[in-house]
């Protein structure tokens, strides 16, 4: 109690928000000023009037405030990573560019998850791409299928090949499908992929529903396909929420996303869980679950002494250039 007092107190005393992803641990969550998912969390937090953001998540959403409002100080309690954004970087993108070409593919219109780092964001800037959340995939792929180019999805092949099963259109993934299937394909993947939604199997689906007959099952589009393919609605971590928190109390829901966003759900009725985990393993994040009230409060207390810890600085040239594809993804979401 003691702690989240001093914590809040800082917060004032310093102009700064504490901002939240869903994934965090509950007592992170708790004293939050701002939860929400990738989208809402980058929109809001610098659109925000405090000069200092406290953001408890993984390094690139962090990034992406930094980017989106360079006058702000953005300080992350732990630089945690995301493992999905570490699976590519800027070698990687001229790599699979200059692999295309061998294939053929001389131009490609790149659409980059928003789980990527500053520098991957400036290279698809500079192709004239765009970034895209969970929440808002949808709406960026329409304008890219605009642009009358093959599409070049990063780095989540899993969220790439689902909204191209969507649209029905064809996919492919680099270096894993063959040449001839990436040269079919409307949207080419990079290979890529959560390794916390990858526990999710078809099989978890299929036991919940012989256990359940009447079940949902709402998953994350960074699940795998052949999961998303036999899920009854699939969302952004917010869309999710809405979703689950929008069903009659006595439905049963199994969820495929991080372990902590679900767990908190919905509690249990007359002490009958209706919410479970879509996996018999644990799905947590390991690097959102660092971030603990400690670090928040020496974090702040750092900043305080003028001693800052974890701030997140960029390098000019490409936070300035990763700006242009995050403002387009805003502009058009
Ligand atoms: P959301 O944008 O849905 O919050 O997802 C972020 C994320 O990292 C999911 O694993
Ligand atoms: Fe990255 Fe997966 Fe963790 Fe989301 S759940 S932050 S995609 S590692």
């Amino acid at each position: 109690m003691k702690m989240k007092q001093t914590i809040r107190k800082l917060l004032n005393e310093l102009d700064a928000l504490l901002v939240a992803h869903f994934y965090q641990r509950d007592e992170i969550v708790e004293i939050a000023d701002l939860s929400g998912d990738s989208l809402e969390l980058a929109r809001k937090a610098s659109q925000s009037e405090k000069s200092k953001i406290i953001f408890c998540g993984v390094g690139f959403m962090g990034q992406s405030v930094k980017i989106l409002a360079p006058n702000k100080r953005v300080f992350m309690p732990r630089i945690a990573c995301c493992s999905m954004a570490r699976m590519i970087d800027c070698s990687y993108f001229d790599k699979s560019i200059a692999e295309l070409k061998e294939y053929g593919i001389p131009e490609v219109f790149p659409i980059t998850y928003i789980n990527s780092n500053a520098e991957v964001k400036a290279k698809v800037a500079e192709l004239g791409g765009v970034v895209c959340t969970s929440s808002n995939a949808a709406k960026i792929l329409d304008f890219a299928l605009k642009q009358n180019k093959k599409i070049f999805f990063l780095p989540d092949y899993c969220l790439g090949q689902n909204l191209a099963a969507k649209n029905g259109l064809k996919s492919a993934v680099l270096g894993v499908d063959s040449k001839r299937q990436v040269q079919e394909a409307d949207v080419i993947c990079y290979n890529g992929f959560c390794s916390v939604h990858q526990l999710f199997t078809p099989q978890d689906i299929d036991f919940y529903r012989a256990k359940y007959p009447e079940i949902l099952i709402a998953v994350h589009p960074e699940c795998r396909p052949d999961v998303v393919e036999k899920a009854d609605f699939v969302g952004s971590t917010s869309q999710i929420i809405q979703f689950v928190q929008g069903l009659e109390e006595s439905q049963k829901v199994a969820v495929g996303t991080e372990f902590n966003l679900v767990n908190r759900l919905r509690k249990p009725v007359n002490g009958v869980q209706n919410t479970f985990v879509l996996s018999s393993t644990k799905p947590e994040c390991p690097t959102m679950n660092e971030t603990t009230l400690q670090d928040v409060l020496k974090c702040l207390e750092s900043i305080k002494a003028n001693q800052p810890i974890n701030e997140i600085l960029l390098e000019e040239s490409v936070a300035k250039k990763a700006k242009q594809a995050l403002d387009k993804m805003l502009e058009l979401s």
